[in-house]
Order: structure tokens, then sequence, then C-alpha cells
């Protein structure tokens, strides 16, 4: 079973490809166990046409390899724990690939390495603005690459490893606080009403 941080990490890589300037990443939870994922970007965007077909395994501007299956499989994850995949889009403005997922499904996979995916995705483009928010009613964990600009100064670039390692430390502490536990003995399996 693939980890949630990994998907986002194939959602907002598109957003990268699409040409962003800015990637708005954020997770919000609320007691009910349904966890909200909002991939952002201000990228190339897509024609109704292909976005009607995106989440079709059969579609792709890939020139490697026939399928994309980023999008098709992060739709039947969301899917599988009873949640939906959301996806709006405009050309020459920019998309928004919006996910929910019930986190005590037990095919919910889990999170995974929040703050390693997080800090992988500004180290691979330290040029595009990211904005990341985890909200939980435990707490939330947050960061925006333009404070930490300012903070570093312009001579600092943030594919610097000490700053992979920083961000890193930092998301974990935040996100240590925020975590939400699921009690197994309350895993739902199968309709969720
Ligand atoms: N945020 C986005 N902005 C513009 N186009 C997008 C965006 N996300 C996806 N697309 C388009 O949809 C196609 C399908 O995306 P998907 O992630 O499913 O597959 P892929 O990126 O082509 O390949 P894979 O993710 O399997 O490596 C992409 O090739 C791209 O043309
Ligand atoms: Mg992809």
């Amino acid at each position: 079973m693939k980890e949630l941080s990994l998907h986002l990490l194939d959602v907002a890589k598109n957003s990268v490809t699409a040409g962003a300037g800015h990637v708005d990443i954020s997770l919000t939870e609320d007691d009910g166990g349904w966890l909200t994922i909002t991939i952002r970007d201000d990228g190339r965007g897509m024609s109704p046409e292909f976005l009607a077909r995106v989440t079709d395994p059969f579609t792709t501007t890939r020139t490697t390899r026939k399928v994309g299956l980023g999008l098709p499989l992060y739709r039947l994850a969301a899917e599988q724990t009873g949640g939906s995949l959301d996806i709006q889009s405009t050309v020459g403005a920019g998309t928004t690939v919006t996910a929910k997922f019930q986190r005590r499904h037990l095919d919910c996979p889990p999170l995974g390495d929040l703050p390693g995916t997080i800090a992988l995705l500004i180290q691979g483009s330290p040029d595009i603005e990211f904005t990341y928010r985890h909200a939980t009613p435990n707490g939330t964990a947050e960061l925006s690459t333009a404070e930490l600009r300012e903070v570093l100064g312009e001579d600092v670039s943030l594919a610097e490893p000490e700053i992979f390692a920083w961000i890193q430390d930092y998301l974990t502490e935040q996100e240590e606080q925020a975590a939400v536990s699921i009690d197994p003995a309350a895993m739902i399996k199968g309709e969720i009403t």
C-alpha cells in the first residue's frame, strides 16, 4: 500500500512540471477522520477536454511511455476509503487537485513522511514558492518558502543540504504536535455512512 505522502509528491511534481511558480499544499483533518488534501498551482493548466480524461490511465502528455498513472492511482486510493478526487483546472491559470480520504477506513494508506516529502520537493525545485499547511484538531504544521527566503537572504539557495535538514527537523517537530492517532479498534471496513 502506497503512503499518502508519496501520492502527494506525485501530484505536486505534476505542478512543478506544469511550470508553476507557486505550489500550495494543504492538508486538513477534521475530528471525524476525514482528511482533505488540496494541491493548488499556477501552472499551465489543462483544457476541459484533457481534464475530462486525465484520471483515465490512457491519458498523458509524457513521451517516454504511454500511460501516466499519478492521478488515476490517487483517485483510486481516495475512493477506496469512501472519499473522492476532484480536479479544477483553467488553461493559463492553474490547477487545483482536491482529494478526500477517510483515515479511519481500513484501506486508507498511512500519511507517510510528510516532513521529508516537503523538504525533498523544496530541494528539488529551489526557485519555486511552496506553501505547506497541515491542520488537525490537535495543531498545525506550517511552512512558507517565501518566508524562509526572507530570513535567509538572497544568497542562500533552498537546495542546500543544510536547508533540507532544517526543513525536515522544523516540520517533524510541528507534525508531532499536530498528529492525529487513529485507533485501530475504531477502523471502518466497507461503506461509510
Ligand atoms: N497540475 C497540473 N497542471 C497541468 N497539467 C497537469 C497537472 N497535473 C497533471 N497534468 C497533466 O495530466 C497528465 C497526467 O498526469 P499523471 O500524474 O496522472 O501522469 P504523468 O505525470 O503523466 O505520469 P506519472 O505521474 O505516472 O509519472 C500529465 O502528463 C499532465 O499532462
Ligand atoms: Mg504525475
